[in-house]
């Protein structure tokens, strides 16, 4: 099959993406607890690393929301028939397919931006759509969902997408920053489509982010790497242990990397010496869990108004749809 256009606008390049690690490791390895933004997982491994979590037995997020969308994208492209759908975090685009023929089935799609601050997956993502869908155009964005979407395409009417639960990955003030970023973004009639997981047994939750094959705990290791990688960093990722825990006061699962040893990490790019003392917690990541009445708040704190809410049959996950208010 031949593939329709593929235009792809950079707006993080090389020296934009050192320059953002700089600054967030110097930052986030100076202050205490120490933390790093969960964005930076994502190279080449972590992007496939991430893939594989998808399919563990143990991480349900991605079948729910499948499951979701199976049974609903037509609804929400019957809400919002747009002719332009916009994915931010989009990863692989594989979930995407089903609101993408949707919109065709709908007879509106026209045009797909996927929207990622990993080039590498993205590139392979948008040249797979544009075989997939060749009478579609394929305009992908690298770019930083948190810095870039005032630069994302505009024009005719779009159906914004933030799928698989990434928006969790954000803490309170930085999710209601970013949804007052798509609120101001989004014309009357452009919707946005929102995956969020779901407050559950802290077991589960655990586990799927503690998965048995280790899977998980070589992603989350995965970002020392980049570290050594981009930044000259000594970190032996063997020092270090996975670590997933809940944290009930803020509903959401916090992943770790723990130093099992008093140890002295030297980072030469930010001319830092890190001394960490043995059990001394790095904070890599938090997946925000919901419950519909905080998000309806959340949305309407940004300016979205929450039009329809789906979840799977076991209620793990959720699928939400928002117009500007
Ligand atoms: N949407 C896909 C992928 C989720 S993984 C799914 O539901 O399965 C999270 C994706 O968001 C990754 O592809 C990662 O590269 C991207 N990402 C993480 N932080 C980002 C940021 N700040 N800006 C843009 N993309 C980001
Ligand atoms: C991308 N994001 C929604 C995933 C999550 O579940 O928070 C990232 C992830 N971290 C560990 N496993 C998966």
């Amino acid at each position: 099959m031949t593939g329709g256009s593929v235009t792809v606008d950079v707006h993080l390049d090389a020296a934009d993406v050192a320059c953002a690690l700089l600054r967030d490791a110097a930052q986030g390895l100076a202050t205490r607890p120490r933390s790093l933004p969960p964005k930076w997982f994502y190279d080449e491994r972590g992007s496939a690393l991430f893939d594989d979590i998808t399919r563990l037995e143990e991480y349900y997020p991605t079948r729910r929301e499948l499951e979701i969308l199976r049974r609903h994208a037509g609804e929400v492209a019957a809400a919002c028939p747009a002719d332009t759908l916009i994915e931010l975090g989009s990863g692989t685009s594989a979930k995407t397919t089903l609101l993408l023929d949707a919109l065709e089935a709908a007879g509106s799609l026209a045009r797909v931006v996927p929207f990622d601050v990993s080039e590498s997956t993205l590139r392979t993502a948008a040249d797979t759509l544009a075989r997939a869908y060749p009478g579609v155009v394929v305009h992908a964005v690298v770019g930083d969902f948190e810095r870039h979407l005032h630069l994302l395409p505009t024009g005719g009417r779009r159906l914004v997408a933030f799928l698989g639960g990434t928006i969790g990955n954000l803490g309170p003030a930085q999710r209601g920053a970013f949804l007052g970023r798509i609120a101001t973004g989004l014309a009357p009639g452009d919707g946005l489509v929102l995956g969020v997981d779901l407050v559950k047994e802290p077991d589960r939750l655990v586990r799927a982010y503690d998965d048995a094959a280790g899977v998980t705990a070589a992603f989350n290791r995965n970002l020392l790497a980049v570290l050594n990688r981009e930044l000259g960093a000594d970190f032996d990722l063997d020092a270090f242990a996975h670590v997933a825990c809940w944290v009930p006061e803020q509903e959401w699962i916090e992943m770790r990397l723990r130093s099992l040893a008093a140890q002295r990490v030297s980072i030469p790019a930010i001319g830092m010496e890190v001394d960490f003392a043995g059990g001394e917690e790095l904070r890599t990541e938090i997946s925000a869990k919901f419950r519909r009445q905080r998000l309806d708040d959340e949305l309407s704190a940004a300016g979205l108004r929450l039009a329809r809410w789906w979840t799977d049959t076991a209620g793990d996950f959720a699928v939400a749809l928002a117009f500007p208010a």
